[in-house]
């Protein structure tokens, strides 16, 4: 199975457009918003949520590319860990797909790009796509996908609905002609609750990596503490006693852990920080945009 990272910013991207702070100013590596492709047999692609930089990330991805056919795409449908627009914009921005695209995301995502967005109605004026409801298990073409409810964690828009959850999951996806599998947990608002299980054995996790400390919204580069506090709830911080670094430094085995999700206060994102530095001891990895694992 290839993997190959389009996208490792948390929403907003790095840097964020109205964001004047010393990171975004660094002029440390940018990167787009978080979005997975995943295939097979390096012919049909699957992506793991859509972002709204979609566009430009499959316009720097040759594999991606359109053709030979004049209107042949070799992405074969989506699949979605959440209802953010970080992870869901960049479906309207493929509504062009002549026939549409399968999409699969739990019930109340799905829920909530139709009735709080809107936006499958307007998706679905381009061209029917299919809307998939995924609970337990699943194929994309060869690839076996498991799926682990994780939060109910709503998209701001979405705030006041009582759809039932999970709202956010996470999924394993298991090459069987390699033995390869991924896991994609990109939305974490806690080590959920047998997470050890479902990553047992996995080549490589990707991982939520939105903020380094649990305090760091309500710090000098934020809006208002209010709004940070509550925000970075909703992300399982990588530092700290409870941390997702004391979780990974004290797993065995032969899994890789990597961060996407990167939020633009995350001092991560500086190559040449100290706490760049203590991921990467603790034996977790950060790749950048257009990096490829093979599994
Ligand atoms: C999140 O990951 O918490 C959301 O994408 C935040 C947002 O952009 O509204
Ligand atoms: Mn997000
Ligand atoms: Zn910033």
């Amino acid at each position: 199975m290839r993997v190959l990272l389009l996208g490792t910013a948390a929403g907003g991207g790095f840097p964020q457009w109205n964001c004047a702070c010393r990171l975004c100013k660094s002029g440390a590596t940018p990167r787009s918003q978080d979005c997975v492709a995943i295939s097979a047999d390096g012919k049909g692609w699957y992506l793991l949520n859509a972002s709204p930089d979609i566009r430009s990330q499959i316009l720097s991805t040759p594999v991606l590319a359109a053709g030979p056919g004049p209107r042949e795409i070799p992405i074969l449908g989506g699949l979605l860990t959440d209802a953010e627009l970080d992870h869901s914009l960049g479906l309207l921005m493929l509504r062009e797909a002549g026939g549409g695209l399968p999409i699969r995301a739990p019930d109340a995502v799905l829920h909530a790009l139709r009735d709080c967005f809107g936006m499958r109605e307007i998706i679905d004026g381009y061209a029917g796509w299919e809307w998939l409801p995924i609970s337990s298990g699943t194929t994309l073409g060869s690839l076996m996908v498991q799926v682990l409810p994780v939060s109910d964690k709503h998209p701001k828009y979405a705030r006041s609905s009582t759809v039932d959850g999970p709202w956010v999951v996470a999924y394993r996806i298991e090459d069987p002609a390699t033995g390869g599998v991924l896991v994609y947990a990109p939305c974490l608002k806690s080590w959920p609750d047998g997470f050890d299980e479902f990553v047992e054995g996995a080549d490589l996790v990707l991982l939520d990596g939105t903020f380094y400390s649990p305090s760091e919204m309500s710090g000098a580069t934020s809006a208002g503490v209010a709004d940070g506090v509550q925000h970075a709830m909703g992300h399982l911080p990588i530092a700290g006693e409870h941390g997702s670094l004391a979780r990974i430094a004290a797993s065995r085995g032969t899994t890789r852990w990597a961060y996407t999700h990167l939020n633009n206060t995350n001092p991560v994102l500086d190559a040449t920080s100290p706490e760049h530095a203590e991921v990467l001891a603790s034996g977790a990895e950060l790749p950048l945009d257009g990096t490829e694992f093979k599994l």
